[in-house]
């Protein structure tokens, strides 16, 4: 019962700073997009993305199975398909996805995006520190900002 007591003031105590981190997440230009994208990879829905979800979804995003490359006229059409980009735009945030700047998005690329996410280095890509870095990309290449914000 005194547990439950000091759970619950816990958890109180906890709220306020959880809404305005979430707040601040929100009010990020691209929040609405990088979520979607975050959605998407996070496939057993438990709100982070683990190293092998990152993976399956390069694996997913690859125009053919048998290809080790996203390659990059197939980025720009699903990106610019899914998210309403134009080419330019969608092509500038391929150059980001290449990690290594190399020309070509491959695993190791995704691999190096998962570290440079993973800002406190645990494994866990979490919802914060997916959308602040997804966001930062956006505004790197330049992306309109969403109409509606
Ligand atoms: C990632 O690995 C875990 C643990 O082995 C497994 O349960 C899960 O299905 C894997 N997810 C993907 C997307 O491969
Ligand atoms: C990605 O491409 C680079 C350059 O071709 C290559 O060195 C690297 O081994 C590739 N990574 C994988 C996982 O195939
Ligand atoms: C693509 O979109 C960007 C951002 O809205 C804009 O600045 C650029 O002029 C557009 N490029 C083309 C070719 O439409």
């Amino acid at each position: 019962m005194k547990n439950m007591h000091l759970l619950s003031l816990f958890l109180i105590s906890l709220l306020p700073l959880t809404l305005a981190q979430s707040n601040a997440l929100r009010s990020l230009p691209y929040y609405q997009m990088a979520l979607k994208t975050f959605r998407s990879i996070d496939t057993n829905r438990n709100n982070v993305i683990e190293r092998n979800e990152s993976i399956a979804n390069f694996e997913s995003f690859k125009q053919n199975p048998k290809d080790t490359e996203i390659n990059r006229d197939w980025f720009i059409r699903r990106v610019t398909h899914v998210y309403g980009l134009n080419s330019s735009v969608a092509s500038s945030l391929y150059n980001q996805y290449d990690q290594d700047n190399n020309g070509v998005v491959n695993e190791t690329d995704y691999k190096l995006m998962y570290r440079a996410f993973d800002k406190d280095r645990n494994e866990r890509l979490t919802i914060d520190e997916f959308i602040r870095a997804d966001n930062n990309m956006l505004i790197a290449v330049g992306a309109p900002e969403p109409r509606g914000k």
